[in-house]
């Protein structure tokens, strides 16, 4: 069944088409708690809302260290700025998993599908963040089926449950929050910049 709408999701989603000529607004970083309990950033790519759900789809593998994170505590973070509109996103929630073994597999499968080959070669690369020692050559000696996703492909669905939206257009800066009630409904709050 089709969520409703949050109130955020046309003002993202404008930001996403004003911005759409450049590639890179469609990265953004995502912060994760390590084991330590200390923050851990990176930068992804955006991969659409998982149907007409409130959920923010983004790929990895599953050997990564952010996968080890979001077990031991699925807290995130984004941090997203789009630089033609001047708008910053601050949105926090959480993570859920979709591997291999997760109930959707369809839209598993339908992701992977829509990679490029040479996103797709990547999940046959050697374990990341371990010591190289294989010949990079070697890195491309297997070619993945184009239709059943290798198993170390990872669908992470970002549940929201705050968003800051700061516009820099204008003076003074415009700042608006969203946040989930006790309810699971959302409110709507100016607050200043
Ligand atoms: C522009 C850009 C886009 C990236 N997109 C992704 C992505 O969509 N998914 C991903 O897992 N890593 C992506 N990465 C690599 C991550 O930033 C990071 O290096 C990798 O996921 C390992 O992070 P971890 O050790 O914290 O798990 C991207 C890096 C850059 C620079």
């Amino acid at each position: 069944m089709a969520e409703i709408l949050a109130p955020w999701r046309p003002i993202l989603s404008r930001a996403l088409h004003r911005n759409r000529s450049l590639p890179n607004a469609r990265y953004f970083q995502l912060a994760t708690i390590n084991l330590q309990g200390q923050p851990s950033n990176r930068t992804v790519v955006f991969r659409g809302f998982l149907d007409d759900s409130n959920q923010l789809q983004i790929i990895t593998d599953s050997r990564s260290e952010k996968i080890n994170h979001i077990h031991h505590n699925s807290a995130s973070e984004i941090c997203w700025y789009f630089p033609k509109t001047r708008e910053q996103f601050r949105i926090s929630g959480n993570l859920t998993i979709i591997d291999e073994n997760h109930h959707n597999q369809a839209q598993r499968v339908t992701v992977w599908q829509n990679l490029s080959d040479s996103a797709k070669q990547q999940f046959t690369w050697p374990y990341p963040g371990e010591v190289l020692t294989e010949d990079k050559q070697n890195f491309f000696q297997e070619t993945p089926s184009k239709n059943k996703p290798i198993s170390n492909f990872i669908i992470l669905l970002f549940n929201l449950k705050k968003l800051d939206h700061l516009e820099l257009r204008g003076n003074p800066h415009q700042r608006t929050l969203y946040y989930l009630d006790d309810s699971k409904n959302w409110i709507k709050q100016e607050i200043n910049p």
